[in-house]
């Protein structure tokens, strides 16, 4: 029998769990905030989705299979072309532009290394409907809020922002073939992975001349916008200058630099590429969209403008666990209701749920237990403050209320029990 999960598959425990929740209500408070509704959809859908438009090397990591009744599926391994399918089923009811997040689990069957597992869960945000700039903006904006919301500042990560069709203008103008424009997008999306050599090996089996690879690498891996002043790429560069000047209006252009490297993995782009990468370059990308506006087409639906990311929970993980961000995981209990002896335990049990029902957190002991051995666990437990009910204090209508950080201690009236604690509970 195998007793651990699948490599590439991750247990949460409760601490891992609690750092997962942490992400999470980041990701679901920052989008809200840019008026994002939440969406969901299946988790396994028909491979047909998936190697008509995601490309080539998604396709080939995705776990797929024969279902029982005859039909080819797969897990999904990215959440864009269930988005895709779901606008166009409803594409006139919807409200243009419309702002929609997710947070999916998605499985792809990747080469085992940091940062990249084979299941991970993605906040993918999208902005549909609109085809300027302005939405390419705000989606990066939101993305960029989303890292501050967690902590993180212009000097732990950047954006790096480009657009496909200047690579296009680029290319055009280098008279460069389909084919070879192909192998311009594999060889620029993995330029920094791969040594030199085997790159420019590449782009002269592609039949690229030494020239023209010399000269368009050169463009691409320029660090400033001043390029893109160049005539023959005016027009393919606008959209990308414009989207640069609302960020910095935004008061976010700290966080955005140039790379006409970034190009993006995945097939269906058409526009604005960006990434989030750690300013130490010590770990793979943390987020990663962009622009495009021909896959609702392409899956069924009348042509619509799409803009949106995805961003990864692993690497934003080890990022926020290398600055020191993560949350603590230990246990926070309010409150332990311990008893002196057996017959407090009625009293005790109707205390705990008179406690529970004002929203706090509770435990006590669910068999007999000596009560020094009961504070020990509240201790353990993290509780802040413990209720002690005995005989004695019984007969007085009291309850002692102590306090397990200062270790001081006084008696309440039993039915001020629950004020009592609150109020210890607020100091
Ligand atoms: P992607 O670049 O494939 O884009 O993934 C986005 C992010 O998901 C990555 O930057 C990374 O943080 C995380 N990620 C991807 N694969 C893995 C993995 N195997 N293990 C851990 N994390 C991973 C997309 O998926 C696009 N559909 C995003 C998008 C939405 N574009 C427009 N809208």
């Amino acid at each position: 029998m195998q007793l651990q999960a699948l490599p590439g598959f991750r247990d949460f425990f409760p601490a891992d769990h609690t750092i997962r929740t942490h992400i999470f209500a980041a990701w679901r408070t920052v989008a809200t905030r840019y008026g994002f509704e939440e969406y969901d959809g299946p988790p396994l859908e028909p491979l047909e989705l998936y190697t008509a438009k995601s490309g080539e090397e998604i396709v080939g990591q995705l776990y797929s299979f024969e279902d029982k009744g005859g039909r080819q599926v797969s897990l999904r391994p990215e959440m864009t072309p269930t988005l895709a399918r779901m606008v166009a089923a409803r594409a006139n009811g919807l409200r243009k532009p419309i702002r929609w997040f997710s947070i999916p689990q998605l499985f792809r069957y990747e080469r085992q290394q940091r940062g990249r597992l084979r299941e991970h869960f993605q906040l993918n945000c999208d902005l549909i409907g609109e085809p300027g700039p302005g939405a390419d903006a705000e989606v990066i904006a939101l993305a960029i809020d989303v890292m501050r919301a967690l902590g993180l500042t212009a000097g732990d990560f950047k954006v790096r922002l480009s657009d496909r069709r200047i690579l296009e203008a680029l290319l055009r103008h280098r008279q460069q073939s389909d084919a070879q424009v192909a192998v311009w997008h594999q060889v620029l999306d993995k330029l920094a992975r791969t040594p030199d050599a085997v790159s420019r090996q590449k782009l002269r089996e592609a039949g690229v001349a030494d020239a023209d690879a010399d000269a368009i690498m050169g463009l691409a891996q320029a660090k400033a916008w001043e390029p893109l002043a160049a005539p023959s790429l005016a027009a393919a560069s606008a959209s990308l200058l414009e989207v640069v000047r609302l960020l910095n209006v935004m008061g976010l252009g700290d966080y955005v630099e140039p790379d006409f490297t970034i190009v993006r993995g995945l097939a269906y782009y058409t526009g604005t590429v960006f990434e989030l990468f750690d300013t130490r370059g010590e770990l793979r990308a943390i987020c990663g969209g962009g622009r495009y506006d021909s896959l609702v087409g392409a899956i069924g639906g009348a042509d619509l403008p799409c803009v949106g990311f995805g961003m990864g929970d692993v690497v934003l993980g080890e990022l926020l666990k290398d600055r020191g961000l993560l949350p603590s995981t230990d246990a926070r209990l309010d409150v332990f209701v311990a008893t002196v002896s057996e017959q407090d335990r009625a009293d005790a049990l109707a205390l705990a749920h008179e406690l529970r029902d004002a929203g706090l957190s509770v435990e006590y002991a669910l068999a007999p237990q000596a009560l020094n051995k009961q504070l020990k666990h509240a201790d353990a437990r993290g509780a802040r403050c413990a209720v002690v009910i005995g005989p004695d204090d019984r007969a007085r209508g009291e309850v002692q209320v102590k306090d397990l950080a200062s270790h001081t201690q006084l008696a309440a009236k039993r039915t001020d029990a629950v004020g009592a604690v609150a109020a210890l509970l607020a100091r």
